[in-house]
């Protein structure tokens, strides 16, 4: 008896709380680019049972600076905004006697690859390491491609000498033990999200790993090749001396 009233206690009294739960309304997502020089999100709190103390944004989870106010309603502006002002924007609203609530608004983006590996030297044998990273959100889903006979074609993992690791705005391409024959090209990093995809190039040179050697093996040659020369005179020379004299 005593333990069904309890329930029905915590019952009512979630019920109560979730009825007390503020609510924020918020603009509607965007997805860039935008008309115009600048976008503002907003976020009003249009109900709450508890007075509230400030409000903030936050962009990928990191709270942006001097975006504390006291207000209900709260903006941000963003001015110019480019691919690398896309991500998740959230309004935290805090109180003095209830949990912060908060609000989520999505500044969607075409992926644009801002940093890659423009070209790689190494000798057959090493590690290439190539690279490219990128703005936009969502955080594009990343793949590598080689360029051959005239077309960009999946990399032929068939040696096991290719090693790709991607995390949200980065992509790494790792070719292990360098095949002169195989590996030099050019490869594609393909960043593809829901809005659109980009493409980059690296090319990867390699040398033999003789060539570090060669202008050293030049001296040696030109050295032996004067010891020869001086041998050969010499042998022809001694008998006709000999006959000389
Ligand atoms: C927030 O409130 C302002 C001022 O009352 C209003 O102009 C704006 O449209 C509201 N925004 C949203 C997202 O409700
Ligand atoms: C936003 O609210 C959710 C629950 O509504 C909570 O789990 C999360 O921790 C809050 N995030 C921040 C940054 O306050
Ligand atoms: C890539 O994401 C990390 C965290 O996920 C962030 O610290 C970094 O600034 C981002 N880089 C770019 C170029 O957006
Ligand atoms: C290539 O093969 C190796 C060894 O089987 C494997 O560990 C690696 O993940 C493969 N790389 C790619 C890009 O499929
Ligand atoms: C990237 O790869 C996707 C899927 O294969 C393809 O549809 C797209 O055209 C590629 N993007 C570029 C810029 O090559």
């Amino acid at each position: 008896m005593s333990f069904a009233a309890a329930i029905l206690g915590a019952l009512m009294l979630q019920s109560v709380s979730s009825q007390n739960e503020p609510s924020i309304a918020t603009s509607e997502h965007i997805t860039l680019p935008v008309e115009g020089d600048a976008f503002t999100l907003q976020c009003n709190l249009t109900t709450t049972h508890s007075p509230h103390q400030e409000s903030y944004w936050t962009k990928n989870g990191e709270e942006i600076e001097e975006t504390r106010s006291l207000n209900k309603n709260t903006e941000y502006r963003l001015n110019k905004p480019r691919g690398d002002d896309a991500g998740v924007y959230m309004c935290v609203y805090t109180f003095e006697m209830a949990p912060a609530a908060n609000a989520t608004i999505e500044v969607k983006s075409a992926p644009d690859i801002t940093g890659h590996k423009r070209s790689e030297n190494k000798n057959e044998g090493q590690l290439a390491i190539l690279y490219c990273k990128s703005v936009g959100y969502p955080h594009p889903v990343w793949t590598w491609r080689k360029f051959e006979n005239g077309a960009l074609r999946e990399i032929d993992n068939s040696t096991g000498r290719f090693f790709i690791s991607s995390r949200d705005n980065y992509t790494e391409l790792q070719i292990t033990n360098l095949d002169i024959s195989l590996d030099p090209g050019e490869y594609h990093c393909n960043a593809t999200n829901m809005i659109s995809s980009r493409d980059e190039k690296s090319v990867l040179r390699v040398r033999s790993h003789l060539a570090p050697l060669w202008p050293l093996l030049g001296v040696l040659a030109e050295i032996i090749i004067l010891v020869i020369i001086i041998v050969v005179y010499e042998k022809r020379k001694k008998p006709d001396d000999l006959q000389d004299v």
